[in-house]
């Protein structure tokens, strides 16, 4: 596979030879590390809530005591960590891990995204400029073109890039040695990565849902950093409706103090924190209009289910990826939908939640 050639170019007839005014073009190589990705996180209005440090990171206890002993038995050896492989529904706090984690073992995170890395370039100029320990955090990882994994494969295993020299009967593998270095991947699909990239992860992490009692220390947190008075009765409320995920429990917080604000309230207790949520149309439960139009399609237009992914993202105009990563998950997790071989089942949860009797002949199959 052609990645760079290392072979010296004839000069031009201008005098210029041609790698120096390709490489004028090419963006340097501070830019490729500032990909497209980095730039877009940290620009993020939520980059100054991230929490920084493991002990500002509330809940994911077994993420945390998995990471800990490995982060610990790596400084002792004076290594780097093995490569680690996060997954879960989005805005659980993958990326804050990766970052926490390059903070904790004292190096820095060089963050980027799979659709950043297109060409094989990108990668090759990422990996190059590593410095030994660094932590290369790759969002969206199922999504990494075939040659970009291609180069990963040897990067990973052995810290090494190897690069074809030449065309056709000619062509060389060059071997280029990279300092040693951690890969953090992340991912919302676990299952659509390959196997051969999956297995070259020493630590592959599912990331859980937060309880209600963690949101809430992650809301006051959050409102500590706003300056806004939450009482722990509206922090609880708040936490209650943001699907198990801090990057909603923070969005919910917001559009509370928005609300708040207008009215003139002092501080965000239950009650305003349920009036405001209501008027964004989050249900107690957390629901939003699309999870309960997906619900109430099922329940009525096909009697319970099962309905395929096709049908429910038609009736609700969303993709079908939305739905199945962000979703199901959740409506899943609180157990008010089932998939199954034939499609998508509404459960007697749900039938409850939304305020219809469930049938008797559906009650067979929940
Ligand atoms: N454990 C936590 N404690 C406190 N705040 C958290 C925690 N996890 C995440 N957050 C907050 O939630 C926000 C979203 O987290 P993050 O960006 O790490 O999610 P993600 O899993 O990378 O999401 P995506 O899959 O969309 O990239 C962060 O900005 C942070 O403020
Ligand atoms: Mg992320």
């Amino acid at each position: 596979m052609a990645i760079i050639s290392s072979k010296k170019q004839p000069p031009e007839p201008n005098g210029e030879p041609k790698q120096q005014r390709e490489s004028a073009k090419a963006p340097p190589p501070e830019n490729l590390l500032q990909s497209e990705a980095a730039i877009h996180e940290q620009g993020k209005p939520e980059e100054s809530i991230r929490p920084q440090r493991f002990a500002d990171y509330i809940g994911q206890k077994d993420l945390k005591d998995v990471l800990d002993i490995a982060i610990k038995a790596a400084k002792s050896r004076n290594e780097v960590m093995d490569h680690l492989l996060l997954y879960g529904p989005p805005g659980l706090g993958k990326t804050t891990m990766a970052m926490i984690l390059a903070s904790e073992m004292g190096v820095s995170c060089k963050i980027t995204s799979a659709p950043a890395l297109e060409r094989p370039r990108d990668i090759v100029g990422l990996l190059v400029n590593l410095k030994p320990g660094d932590v290369l955090f790759i969002d969206e990882i199922h999504r990494l073109s075939r040659m970009t994994e291609e180069i990963l494969y040897p990067a990973m295993e052995d810290y090494r890039l190897d690069i074809t020299v030449g065309k056709g009967s000619s062509a060389r593998i060059r071997s280029i040695p990279l300092s040693k270095f951690t890969l953090v991947g992340a991912t919302t699909r676990v299952g659509a990565l390959t196997s051969p990239l999956r297995d070259r992860f020493g630590l592959i992490q599912k990331l859980r849902f937060y309880e209600v009692e963690e949101l809430t220390q992650i809301v006051l947190r959050t409102a500590d950093f706003l300056q806004t008075t939450v009482n722990p009765d509206g922090a609880i409320e708040i936490a209650k409706r943001s699907r198990g995920t801090p990057r909603i429990a923070n969005r919910l917080l917001k559009r509370v103090r928005d609300y708040a604000e207008v009215k003139s309230c002092i501080e965000i207790n239950e009650i305003v924190a349920a009036e405001a949520l209501e008027l964004y149309q989050v249900d107690p439960c957390g629901l939003d209009w699309t999870d309960r139009k997906m619900l109430s399609v099922i329940i009525e237009n096909f009697n319970g289910g099962p309905v395929g992914l096709e049908t429910i993202a038609a009736t609700t105009g969303e993709d079908t990826q939305t739905i199945e990563e962000v979703y199901e998950p959740y409506l899943m997790q609180i157990g008010y939908l089932s998939r199954t071989p034939r499609g998508r089942i509404a459960t007697k949860a749900a039938y409850q939640h939304m305020g219809f009797k469930p049938p008797n002949e559906q009650l067979s199959l929940l």
